[in-house]
């Protein structure tokens, strides 16, 4: 199976973009909802957390764990490849989405002045600004944290008075800052449930970017590129959940996010 880790829920949002490119392959999705959300944890906690999970979903079988949660891929992800894979797990990957997307991200803004709404701990690990300033050294790159818009999309709030309040509030605060941005940069995976609120906040000239087809069409090239990981991949079109939280309270809230009819499998550590 292809392991899928969230802090949480938000990781479906990488997960649906994945089923739909590549279809024929199985998915093990995991969320800690138990010690969600992650955003405003330590660098030690979130990488403790991240690292349990992951080798989980190794010890359930999974070769290719994908971090589908940006605060996990900012935190944990480099010291999981460097310090644990190499020496525990040598024929296994776990790849981030901090980097694919940050390999796009250059070819959606014209004036050359992007934006990043994401949560904080995404935005003081300086990922997003180090990865870009890699592949594009000449855009200028504004990071903005949203510490509301995950607890409003978690408590099923995305569409309301108060999200749209939030979200005002940060678009404001961030086009304040660099009134030339004309591409926003949604990174972090609960965002996508406030699309319609963003819109409305957003002067029309702006783009938003997802990562979801990005993560996915990066894991179509990856998978062509490592027939070793590719040919240990079981292919029979199922996903499974599992979660640190009850099974009923994942149900509830994956319908949030549009998984319906889903059944999930609660875990201890
Ligand atoms: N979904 C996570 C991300 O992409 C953040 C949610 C959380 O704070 O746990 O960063």
């Amino acid at each position: 199976m292809i392991g899928v880790f969230d802090s949480g829920f938000g990781g479906m949002t990488i997960l649906r973009d994945l089923q739909k490119s590549l279809p024929e392959y199985d998915y093990l999705y995991l969320g800690d909802n138990a010690r969600a959300p992650y955003g405003s944890r330590s660098y030690e906690t979130i990488y403790r957390y991240t690292l349990q999970c992951v080798r989980e979903l190794f010890a359930r079988g999974c070769p290719l764990v994908i971090l589908a949660c940006n605060t996990a891929s900012a935190r944990a992800l480099r010291s999981i490849q460097q310090q644990v894979l190499p020496f525990e797990f040598p024929d296994r990957r776990v790849l981030g989405i901090i980097r694919p997307t940050a390999e796009e991200i250059g070819a959606f803004s014209k004036s050359g002045h992007i934006g990043i709404f994401a949560t904080a701990g995404t935005v003081s690990s300086g990922s997003y600004l180090i990865e870009i300033n890699h592949f594009y050294p000449e855009l200028k790159v504004t990071q903005h944290a949203c510490p509301m818009w995950v607890p409003l999309v978690e408590y099923g709030e995305s569409q309301s008075q108060g999200a749209d309040y939030f979200v005002q509030k940060e678009v404001d605060a961030l086009l304040a800052e660099d009134p030339e941005i004309d591409t926003i940069l949604l990174a972090c995976t609960h965002y996508p449930l406030l699309e319609k609120a963003i819109r409305k906040a957003l002067p029309q000239n702006v783009n938003l970017v997802f990562q979801g087809d990005i993560v996915a069409a990066k894991t179509v090239d990856y998978l062509n590129r490592h027939p070793e990981i590719e040919s240990r991949l079981s292919k029979s079109g199922k996903t499974r959940f599992l979660t640190t939280d009850t099974a009923k309270f994942f149900e509830k809230g994956a319908f949030l996010f549009g998984m319906r009819d889903i059944s999930a499998e609660s875990l201890t550590f």
